[in-house]
């Protein structure tokens, strides 16, 4: 009798840039995480997330900064490098972090190459509107693709005054709009839409070709995309009030330690089955060579 399922799943295939587009065109939301290290992306891939994100976020929940402005592209690039050995299938994106893409537009595409030749990232990732559209272009133009970031820019906090909601007064909100229509122009495969009116985020969704990927911007964007530290529990500091929990493993952290702890201390680890024998006659010959 044969063992396979009546239903084999299609075979699964690496997600694009254009897949995005795809997706979005056949009203099938987007799923994006964030990962920095390989054991994390690689369960990531094999649930089938679409795509992985290594955010600048990494500064606050690997690093341990209170905001993302510093970090540097090494730190990038060698987180990069690791969720990359973890993927297989999902569109791998790299977050261009504070003054890499900001200073001078040659620099910028030097950066966003280094990703893709340094890092094994299939695209990048940067903050801004308007100001940011040379930039954009010229790395498009080096044939990089580029996801745009409005609303909550969060290596514009200092300009923000803090981790603020972006667009909610009419005037904010067309400048939103207006700027999500400038990356689309420029190139852009998708947009995250940070931190934005749920109605502004649908109507910015609506109105685009290209996807918009939503965190802290209601369900009428095209994708989601979460902080898997703020998913999973694992970042202690705060939790925004966006995110949803699935696991609280801060807390399961902690009392795996504590265990630990005590069976040391208690002598109950290591037992028998944690340990390696050595057969009695070379034990004989180990303490007649030492004359015991
Ligand atoms: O750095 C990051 O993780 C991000 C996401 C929050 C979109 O930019």
């Amino acid at each position: 009798m044969s063992t396979l399922p009546v239903n084999p799943p299609p075979s699964r295939q690496k997600i694009t840039t254009r897949s995005f587009r795809l997706k979005k065109q056949r009203a099938e939301p987007i799923t994006v995480l964030t990962a920095y290290d390989y054991p994390t992306a690689l369960a990531i891939d094999q649930a089938g997330i679409d795509s992985v994100l290594v955010g600048d976020s990494l500064g606050m929940v690997v690093l341990g900064y209170e905001n993302t402005l510093p970090v540097t592209m090494e730190d990038m690039l060698h987180h990069c490098r690791a969720v990359a050995r973890g993927v297989q299938y999902a569109l791998l994106i790299g977050d261009m972090p504070f003054m890499s893409y900001q200073a001078d537009v040659p620099d910028a595409v030097r950066n966003a190459g280094r990703f893709l030749q340094e890092a094994g990232m299939d695209a990048v990732k940067l903050e801004g509107g308007r100001e940011r559209v040379e930039a954009i272009r010229a790395i498009v133009g080096a044939g990089i693709p580029v996801m745009g970031h409005l609303g909550l820019t969060p290596q514009s906090v200092n300009q923000f005054g803090g981790f603020r909601a972006q667009g909610r007064t009419a005037v904010g909100a067309k400048q939103l709009l207006d700027d999500a229509l400038v990356l689309e122009e420029a190139g852009c495969f998708g947009i995250v839409l940070e931190s934005v009116p749920v109605r502004l985020a649908e109507l910015v969704s609506q109105r685009l070709e290209i996807p918009t990927i939503g965190i802290g911007a209601g369900a009428g964007c095209d994708g989601q995309v979460l902080v898997t530290h703020d998913l999973l529990g694992l970042f202690d500091r705060f939790t925004p009030r966006f995110v949803k929990r699935y696991a609280s493993l801060h807390e399961e952290m902690n009392k795996a330690f504590a265990a630990y702890k005590a069976d040391v201390e208690d002598k109950a680890f290591p037992a028998a089955e944690h340990t390696f024998t050595m057969d009695d006659d070379q034990w004989e010959v180990l303490l007649r060579e030492l004359g015991d």
